[in-house]
């Protein structure tokens, strides 16, 4: 081992991904944006195919290339309208395309090619989206022209918090597309929260990012089924015996307060593991918590190992169980640490640290 390990695990990925498809009954379209929330996008699409997904969603060209790569047949929806110079890539790598704006929709327009798009209404999210009452003419403008419409959605603001506030958005875009004829149309507004409690058969298709990677977060009721898919394990790379009233670390944060053996490991910010895990954060040793005790660098961190057997070499959990399964620490308890969220910890998992897949 190098710097350490992120272990991605396909057993439970696929199991999660064919519990959601199961709950929801309905297509998924799996988002693997900022490198499949870390796990890497051609392994997440590798084996999100496995589990019957056809359709990716992506916030950039780039991503979109990754997945046709791996699988020329899936469907990709870019999930904003990219620059109008990115027109010919979008053709050429056989993206589809969201659409909100006039002005963007004559662009489309002007070239005369055969754009497929998805038209999104704003129903509270308020960052992009037609507003519901420019809905029925962009519509019909795309109707009329050789556009392929493949698609009608909407995103949601609060869906992980609140289920009263996302219903309001689901009966604006209903009643929004009330005079339309839906039969050959995918209709998408779930993200993963939503899906453990909109079930609402008008919709056809739902977009899951964090729920596929193990992470329910919604305001239901949880119900557990999610399997964890990522895992980090690094080494203890020095050890070093440290007097009481010493401190380590840059800015001396800390001042120990007994004589301590303190343990480098080589992960950091510069690989994804965020500055302020400090001081709130743990790692696990030999089925033990052991608290940071300085701060987080870019390339190493700090942490009490007093009283435990151990040497140069032995594994460190990062994130995921204890050998004896005992003790874990999840993407939620590093975000709470951080105060911030389970999305930001997964995507920024760095590539420095090498992903290896287990089952
Ligand atoms: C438009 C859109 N749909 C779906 C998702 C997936 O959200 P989640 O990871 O909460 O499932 C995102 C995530 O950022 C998004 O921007």
């Amino acid at each position: 081992m190098d710097r350490g390990y992120i272990y991605v695990n396909k057993k439970s990925f696929v199991k999660n991904l064919k519990y959601l498809s199961q709950i929801s009954k309905k297509k998924i379209c799996l988002v693997v944006k900022a490198n499949a929330y870390g796990h890497g996008i051609k392994w997440s699409v590798r084996n999100a195919r496995e589990a019957g997904v056809e359709w990716f969603a992506v916030a950039s060209i780039d991503e979109g290339v990754q997945v046709k790569q791996e699988f020329k047949d899936s469907r990709v929806l870019l999930l904003a309208e990219p620059s109008v110079g990115q027109l010919d890539n979008i053709l050429k790598n056989d993206l589809d395309l969201t659409v909100y704006s006039d002005s963007f929709i004559d662009a489309l327009l002007d070239t005369g090619n055969e754009y497929s798009v998805h038209l999104k209404i704003d129903t509270g999210m308020h960052r992009i989206g037609c507003s519901p009452d420019k809905f029925d003419y962009l519509f019909k403008k795309i109707n009329d022209s050789n556009l392929s419409l493949a698609g009608i959605c909407t995103h949601f603001p609060s869906a992980d918090t609140d289920k009263g506030d996302t219903q309001k958005s689901i009966d604006l875009f209903k009643n929004t597309i009330s005079n339309v004829d839906k039969d050959n149309l995918l209709c998408h507004v779930d993200n993963s929260a939503s899906t453990f409690y909109n079930l609402d058969e008008s919709f056809n298709m739902v977009r899951i990012g964090i729920a596929a990677y193990g992470i329910e977060i919604s305001p239901v009721e949880s119900i557990n089924k999610l399997l964890p898919t990522m895992e980090i394990k690094t080494r203890i790379s020095n050890l070093q015996y440290r007097k009481k009233g010493e401190a380590v670390s840059y800015g001396k944060a800390k001042i120990l307060e007994r004589d301590s053996v303190i343990a480098t490991s080589p992960i950091g910010y510069g690989d994804g593991y965020p500055w302020n895990t400090f001081p709130e954060g743990r790692v696990i040793v030999k089925n033990q918590f052991c608290k940071l005790i300085g701060r987080v660098t870019m390339d190493q961190i700090l942490f009490d190992v007093t009283g435990l057997d151990v040497k140069v070499d032995d594994e460190v959990t990062i994130l995921g169980q204890s050998d004896d399964g005992k003790l874990n620490i999840s993407v939620s308890d590093i975000a709470k640490w951080n105060n911030t969220i389970e999305w930001e910890i997964l995507t920024n998992m760095s590539k420095r640290l090498e992903r290896v897949e287990v089952e």
